[in-house]
């Protein structure tokens, strides 16, 4: 079950804030519960994941999307985060959101797995929400005020913001991939997007390639100069750095010791039917995520019986995602297929090969499932880091389990003791599969604890405070006057 709230609703008082984050969607989206009441839901993916534990902790404001098309409810209080929500319209939903947003970028940005779509309205639609994300800021912010932009929903923020308030700090952080130059040119708003980010002070990413990626287009499309101290674009220096995101370790570690957590894993593994292997596999269910790879391999390691039929199980967890696009229904309808497939092969009566879900879980039940399973599969195709990954490996307190990783995650330059894969050829992924399902503890600990190790060094505190404070120190060596 997603988690949901009914807690009675704050009006947040009027007033300016010294800290603001600015992202596509609100951590929590307006909906309806089971006995049509409404209520508020945690938003999908690994954003929220990441910047709610920080933005629980410090006083600021959130500006964000609700959800839903139509007007914006009036700012309120969740969790102690004031979140101020931003309205869109049906239109804007369609050409800015699933549009530019995810029909254009996510598959340019994702080495264009999927064919990307190029629309000029889709571009108005960008540039109008983007503007009125900017205003947005831009009337809550106090003076000096630190605003941190996210994604690549909001690639103009940065400029339009230093155009309305060159007093702020601007940080930008891209949770995605930055892609290399032949495809990024691709992109009809090229050197719009390039001005955009480079409004602000400093420009984050996931993998030091995506930094290169960047910092090359500045030069080639722009002809900034990039040296080894920034880049000097328009009478400014801009810095563009690596800040690999992660998860609140300590915050998954004590789901993970939680008495009824493991209860419910062991409940889980039961339910499952007390297999041999658990296979796990958590994504929203998004064509990057490497999905239909990684049910053909499991598929042929059942027919080649190097996975026990009888005495393995493979739990899909698909998160609902982006279900009005085109691509995204193609997809499920594909995946849906090939689980019924597999199933109708290898199943018996009563003991399924494959459980699908296309569903929300709360964090505790997700932690009960990371628990159960002993093999963890994590094959995207490409992207930018892979949260799910770091869950499996902060759940694992006691050093069991094994993680398949794809080696195009962000992750993978991480978890290197992860048994990593390329998703694109399927005979490797079956021996990574194969070979993780088959080591003995002595090897998953092996591997395991020197990845927790990692991530208890590098959790997302670390990395929230990495990009404040680096913003922090650069806009005292460059003076707001300099840049005004
Ligand atoms: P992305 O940001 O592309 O969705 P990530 O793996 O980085 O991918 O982050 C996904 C986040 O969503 C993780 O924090 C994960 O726990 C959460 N999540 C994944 N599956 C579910 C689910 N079924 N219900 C609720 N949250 C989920
Ligand atoms: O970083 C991945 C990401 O695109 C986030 O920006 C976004 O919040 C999340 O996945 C979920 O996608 P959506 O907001 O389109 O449901």
């Amino acid at each position: 079950m997603a988690e949901v709230s009914h807690t009675a609703l704050t009006q947040v008082p009027g007033g300016t804030y010294d800290l603001i984050v600015l992202a596509n969607r609100l951590p929590v989206d307006h909906a309806v519960d089971e006995n049509g009441r409404p209520c508020r839901r945690r938003s999908p993916g690994g954003l929220v994941t990441a910047l709610h534990p920080i933005m629980k902790r410090r006083s600021g404001a959130w500006i964000g999307w609700h959800g839903r098309p139509g007007p914006a409810p009036a700012p309120f209080v969740h969790d102690g985060i004031h979140l101020h929500p931003i309205a869109l319209t049906g239109d804007e939903v369609d050409g800015y959101y699933e549009g530019q947003s995810n029909g254009t970028i996510w598959p340019l940005y994702h080495d264009a797995v999927e064919q990307p779509q190029f629309h000029r309205v889709w571009q108005d639609r960008y540039r109008a929400v983007n503007r009125r994300f900017a205003e947005a800021a831009a009337r809550v912010a106090a003076p000096g005020a630190l605003v941190w932009v996210h994604d690549y929903h909001l690639q103009l923020v940065p400029g339009m913001l230093r155009e309305l308030r060159p007093d702020l700090r601007i940080g930008f952080f891209l949770h995605i991939p930055f892609p290399p130059v032949e495809l990024f040119c691709q992109m009809p708003m090229r050197e719009e997007i390039m001005r955009g980010l480079l409004g602000a002070d400093l420009v984050g990413f996931q993998h030091p390639q995506a930094t290169r990626n960047f910092r090359t287009l500045a030069a080639d499309l722009l002809g900034a100069k990039v040296t080894d101290r920034g880049i000097w674009y328009d009478g400014r220096d801009v810095a563009a750095d690596t800040f690999p995101i992660s998860i609140d370790v300590a915050e998954q570690q004590r789901l993970a010791l939680d008495p009824a957590v493991r209860a419910r894993a062991a409940e889980i593994r039961r339910e499952l039917g007390d297999p041999r292997t658990i296979v796990l596999a958590v994504d929203r269910l998004d064509y990057t995520k490497g999905i239909e790879c990684r049910l053909r391999a499991y598929e042929e390691l059942l027919s080649e019986r190097r996975l026990d039929p009888a005495q393995t199980v493979l739990v899909q967890v698909a998160v609902p995602t982006r279900q009005q696009i085109d691509q995204y229904q193609a997809l499920r309808e594909r995946v849906e297929r090939a689980v019924s497939r597999i199933n109708g092969e290898y199943a018996g009566i009563g003991r399924l090969s494959v459980h699908y879900v296309h569903q929300s879980f709360d964090r505790a039940e997700l932690a009960a499932l990371y628990l159960a399973a002993d093999v963890m599969a994590v094959t995207p195709l490409r992207d930018g880091m892979n949260l799910v990954a770091k869950e499996y490996v902060a759940t694992r307190t006691d050093g069991t389990g094994a993680l398949v990783l794809s080696e195009f995650a962000g992750a993978a330059a991480e978890l290197e003791e992860a048994w990593q894969v390329n998703p694109h050829d399927i005979d490797g992924l079956k021996d990574g599969i194969a070979d993780a399902a088959e080591a003995d503890v002595a090897e998953q600990r092996r591997r395991m604890d020197p990845m927790r190790a990692h991530l208890h060094a590098h959790d997302v505190n670390r990395w929230a405070t990495g990009f404040m404070g680096r913003l922090d120190r650069l806009s005292r060596r460059w003076p707001r006057s300099a840049a005004a």
